[in-house]
């Protein structure tokens, strides 16, 4: 595996690839855990050469928020990496990716205003951004998102379609520990104890699905399940419990097409984020090939 700080040196690398296969991209922040290596081996299996992008990208985060403290290991992140045989780390520095005097910004409305928009105000135009500037720089015939931020997974696919960016936008399941906490770089910050009040979070989503599966498709009984187990754990103050429409991320009057049930939460300071999608049995398409 080879280590690029430049765009230079990455198109060089990559340009005797395009002629021979497809190259799949795998943007990250690092701190890798078994959903990111989740990505790596899919792009691995369906892809020529693999790319894997690792930028802490200060655009997406607030001046509250956790951009000094987030973990970062380089050493470690490359072996992980190599480990699942990608071929190309792309680890810019700040000023390759923010030159002096950038001024350009990607807004996508409407999708970004609600859910984790509403509580983190100018996030999604720093994934935005980078996110696009990474499909520019790599020109990937594939890049690949999870499905835990879901949000920025309907961002991307929609910033993808609207300003024609190169590519398939491949999504991947959620990867949970055993008791189900989904996978994050932000769980490593949790105390012991705060590691157990996590686990309300997966607790919440699967007793709404549990009365979801009972027949119950009105969206206040359903949030009503969630904040009663969030709010029945000490350690945790809800951020946000909504449930809106699949693809749009608007909210919905009655669960008749997949539904996102998102919810966010407070464990001490980590804020942990969480979904999943309900699917009325009557449709039978996956929530992203319905047409928008
Ligand atoms: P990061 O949090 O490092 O996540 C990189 C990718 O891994 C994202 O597509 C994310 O959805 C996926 N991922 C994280 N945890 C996962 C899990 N438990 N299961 C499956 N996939 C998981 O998301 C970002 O970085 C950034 O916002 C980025 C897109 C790189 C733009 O800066």
């Amino acid at each position: 595996m080879e280590i690029v700080r430049t765009v230079t040196e990455l198109r060089q690398r990559l340009e005797p690839v395009r002629a021979k296969g497809r190259v799949g991209l795998v943007p990250t922040m690092g701190a890798f855990h078994e959903g990111h290596l989740s990505l790596m081996r899919r792009a691995r299996a369906e892809c020529t050469a693999v790319v894997v992008s690792l930028f802490v990208n200060p655009a997406q985060f607030g001046p509250h928020e956790d951009l000094e403290r987030y973990p970062r290991n380089l050493a470690a992140d490359c072996a992980f990496a190599e480990n699942e045989g990608v071929d190309l780390l792309f680890a810019p520095p700040v000023d390759e990716v923010y030159p002096a005097g950038f001024r350009t910004y990607v807004d996508v409305e409407g999708l970004t205003e609600r859910l984790c928009g509403a509580e983190r105000s100018g996030h999604f135009r720093g994934v935005a951004t980078v996110v696009t500037k990474l499909l520019c720089m790599v020109l990937p015939d594939r890049s690949y998102f999870g499905e835990k931020d879901y949000q920025q997974l309907q961002v991307i696919r929609r910033l993808a379609r609207d300003l024609n960016l190169p590519g398939e936008i491949v999504s991947c399941p959620i990867v949970r520990e055993p008791d189900e906490l989904a996978m994050s770089s932000r769980n490593r910050y949790l105390t012991p104890a705060e590691r157990v009040s996590a686990r309300a979070v997966p607790r919440a989503w699967q007793a709404v699905r549990a009365c979801f599966a009972a027949g119950e498709r009105a969206p206040d009984a359903l949030l009503d399940v969630a904040r009663r187990v969030l709010e029945a754990e000490p350690g945790i103050r809800v951020n946000y419990v909504e449930l809106v429409d699949a693809v749009d991320l608007t909210p919905i009057a009655r669960v008749t097409a997949p539904a996102l049930l998102a919810l966010a939460a407070f464990v001490g300071k980590t804020r942990l984020i969480d979904n999943t999608v309900l699917c009325p049995e009557q449709v039978e398409a996956a929530p992203e090939e319905r047409s928008t």
